[in-house]
């Protein structure tokens, strides 16, 4: 018998929608989780999928400077661009398919904003912002700053190219992620073809979910139905099946995101998401205190 026979193919234990809710400066994003039914999938806190907009010239939208600390918040720009600075010295350009992986640990102040070709000239803007949580060893350890062009973030395809991936975190088609997490984490980005499938493993002790970014799949040994917008959260087990319908008209393109859960206790308030509530408190009154560095450059 092949060991094959004894992996689990995980179920869809449920397909959830996307809430609207504006963010930043004031743009607008569809958000899976937190929403008042889906607090987060541990170890994910959020997921924020940004557009895709076409922006006329003056109009594009960012975050100008905020804090963070506990977490890390991972920006992935499928177009457009977006600019970055923080309080940790940290500048960077992000064009589009590059990813940011943000630890903010014990605390960040950073502005995240478009690009000047994509605010004086207009165009598409489309990207992720994800937030991982940290384990509560190192929710105060230093600020650590990850970024990636996409030339450097390893790919993969199959050998009919019917299915393709971008490795940003974790491992897929034998091709390992370059970034490095504090926990197990897994951030795939997959381009399935009409009549695709495929079997992604992903270690039963990983909580596993997939947003869907455009087109529609069938995920789960279930092959449950989930189109753009949605998000899917996956059962136990020891890989997921994943395809697009042979009908299709267009391909599916979705996130899947799996993690090793912290199973701590989350204390969210904003931009701070600590273990217990006076953390929370010594949090607010560290920033108001200034005691995150401004952003000085
Ligand atoms: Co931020």
């Amino acid at each position: 018998m092949s060991t094959d026979s004894l992996k689990r193919s995980r179920v869809a234990l449920k397909v959830i929608p996307s809430i609207r809710a504006l963010e930043g400066d004031g743009f607008e994003i569809r958000r899976p989780f937190p929403t008042n039914w889906l607090d987060h999938v541990d170890p994910f806190l959020l997921l924020d999928h940004m557009g895709p907009f076409d922006l006329a010239p003056g109009q594009a939208k960012g975050a100008s400077a905020h804090p963070h600390r506990g977490f890390e918040t991972v920006t992935y720009v499928l177009d457009g661009e977006m600019q970055h600075k923080d309080s940790a010295g940290n500048s960077g350009r992000l064009i589009a398919g590059s990813v940011q992986w943000m630890t903010a640990g014990r605390g960040i102040i950073h502005s995240e904003l478009p690009g000047p070709t994509l605010l004086d000239h207009g165009g598409r803007l489309h990207g992720f912002q994800i937030w991982v949580n940290l384990p509560a060893r190192d929710k105060m350890m230093a600020p650590r700053y990850q970024e990636l062009p996409p030339e450097r973030i390893p790919q993969a395809e199959t050998p009919d190219g019917s299915a393709k991936v971008v490795v940003i975190a974790g491992e897929s088609m034998g091709t390992h992620a370059v970034i490095d997490t504090r926990t197990p984490i897994m951030f795939l980005h997959f381009t399935l073809q009409p009549g695709a499938c495929l079997f992604q493993a992903v270690p039963d002790e990983y909580n596993a979910l997939a947003y869907v970014i455009s087109g529609e799949g069938r995920f789960g040994s279930d092959e449950r139905r989930a189109s753009e917008g949605q998000a899917v959260i996956f059962g136990s087990g020891d890989e997921v099946r994943l395809a697009a319908p042979e009908e299709a008209s267009e391909p599916v393109s979705f996130l899947l995101l799996a993690g090793v859960p912290l199973n701590e206790p989350v204390a969210r308030y904003g931009p701070f998401v600590m273990n217990t509530r006076d953390e929370l408190v010594q949090a607010v009154d560290d920033y108001n205190a200034g005691r995150f560095a401004p952003i000085s450059h």
